[in-house]
């Protein structure tokens, strides 16, 4: 299965460089993934026009399984609301077709209305429960906007979930595979208790960290490995990490999730 990542395009932004997202998008599709996770932060300020304006431009993606979920620019000025109107549900799961078998896909909307920070909160639990949970006809991926663990490279470690230990106590117990992640600008992976958190940085813009340029992130998955290459549009590539599709676990945690996190099982 092949997915490709970005997120941050900040459309609206001084600093949004079109012709990155225009390469990006033609690199794409010349890649035909399977599917296109835009992990939130499409506009700067959450104007209509900007997120119209973004459509324009992912409109062009060819792939039949494009995935979008705002971020925290996208629910500036109510900016939500546009989000609906432009894109549609501003959450949902899917399954995805893959040459493994079927992906279970959740996009989750983790973003507060004018608030940096983000928080799945409580009253998604237990829907991220049934959606994962025993799903074995190919990989868990959860989609969302911020951060569950601190990026490094990004000065402060500011704007996380605010309920990021509940909800990767979660992503453990239902064996997520990836968590697919933007928001800090910096690409990076952290693998942990078998769940692997893969950040994109921003794609098409110049609000940029460091020494890290705009970039995308395109992920292999196969029966044995899982391969993460990051893309500067119009430039090249380079590898960004590689893991055994099985989780190498060399510990276990026995106490059961309720002692820590508890949460009625849907219907309710
Ligand atoms: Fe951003
Ligand atoms: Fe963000």
């Amino acid at each position: 299965m092949r997915i490709v990542q970005m997120s941050d395009i900040h459309v609206g932004s001084g600093l949004f460089r079109p012709e990155l997202l225009e390469a990006a998008i033609e690199e794409t599709n010349a890649l035909t993934p399977d599917l296109v996770a835009i992990a939130g932060d499409l506009t700067t300020d959450g104007y209509l026009w900007e997120f119209e304006e973004a459509r324009t431009y992912l409109d062009r993606i060819a792939c039949p399984h494009v995935v979008i979920v705002p971020g925290n620019h996208d629910a500036k000025s109510v900016g939500y609301r546009h989000f609906e109107d432009i894109f549609g549900q501003r959450e949902q799961a899917l399954t995805v077709p893959a040459p493994e078998g079927e992906a279970k896909v959740v996009a989750l909307d983790c973003t507060k209305p004018d608030l940096d920070e983000g928080e799945v909160g409580r009253e998604h639990y237990a829907w991220l429960d049934s959606e994962f949970r025993g799903w074995d006809r190919g990989p868990k991926i959860l989609i969302l906007h911020h951060h569950i663990l601190a990026v490094p490279g990004t000065g402060r470690d500011t704007n996380n979930l605010r309920d990021a230990g509940d909800v990767m106590a979660i992503l453990r117990d239902v064996r997520v595979d990836l968590v697919l992640s933007g928001h800090r600008h910096v690409p990076w992976v952290w693998s942990i208790s078998g769940v692997r958190i893969v950040h994109s940085g921003t794609v098409s813009s110049m609000r940029v960290r460091g020494t890290m340029p705009p970039s995308y992130n395109v992920i292999d998955l196969n029966r044995e490995t899982v391969t993460i290459t990051l893309h500067e549009p119009g430039k090249g590539e380079e590898l960004l990490a590689t893991f055994s599709r099985q989780p190498v676990t060399t510990s276990e945690f026995y106490p059961a999730l309720d002692r820590f996190v508890r949460y009625d099982k849907l219907p309710f």
